[in-house]
């Protein structure tokens, strides 16, 4: 079960540290608000459950599903929704809650939708971020990864296995 463990490169205090600072920046920053965060599934959920428990204000929950077509370790660069939300966002705060944001293709494509459905205001939050060419910026980011890791744990797959890791790590094929 371990064999494609490789180094750790976040070990679940700094990860349940940072996402600690990151919920108090949330909470002040939507102070008096209510939102309505987007989980994209499925690898933000145990991100997600960490920062809904950092949260001081009121937060309600909704799930999203994209697919993206590709080998196991790279996206092909064709996204869908496979799986839309079920509740009315029109005039309500979103806040988007990703795992990883590797070419940024997934977050675009969500973005446009969403925007469709004209929210009071829309902001994602995005616990890891990859260097790319191309400079998207998010409005809550946990922590920047070189373009070239691939990464597994605390939500983050290799064939299905390997997020229920407490800490994230490199993978090893
Ligand atoms: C991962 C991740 C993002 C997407 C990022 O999802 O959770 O949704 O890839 O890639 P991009 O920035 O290049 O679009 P994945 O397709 O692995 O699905 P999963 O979360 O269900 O494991």
């Amino acid at each position: 079960m371990k064999e494609h463990i490789g180094r750790i490169l976040l070990s679940e205090d700094i990860i349940l540290e940072r996402v600690r600072q990151l919920g108090q920046q949330i909470s002040k920053d939507y102070r008096g608000k209510e939102i309505i965060i987007v989980c994209v599934l499925k690898g933000a959920v145990v991100f997600l459950a960490d920062l809904l428990r950092n949260l001081d204000i009121p937060a309600d929950l909704d799930f999203i599903q994209i697919s993206s077509y590709g080998n196991e370790t790279e996206s092909s660069g064709e996204v869908r929704i496979s799986q839309g939300l079920t509740t009315n966002i029109e005039g309500r705060h979103i806040l988007i809650v990703e795992d990883i944001v590797d070419s940024g293709l997934t977050l675009s494509r969500l973005k446009e939708v969403l925007l469709a459905e004209r929210p009071a205001s829309l902001r994602f939050c995005v616990l890891l971020d990859k260097d790319r060419t191309e400079d998207v910026k998010f409005d809550y980011v946990g922590f920047k990864l070189p373009a070239h890791e691939f990464v597994i744990g605390y939500g983050l797959d290799y064939a299905g296995k390997y997020r229920g890791l407490r800490y994230i790590a490199t993978l090893e094929i």
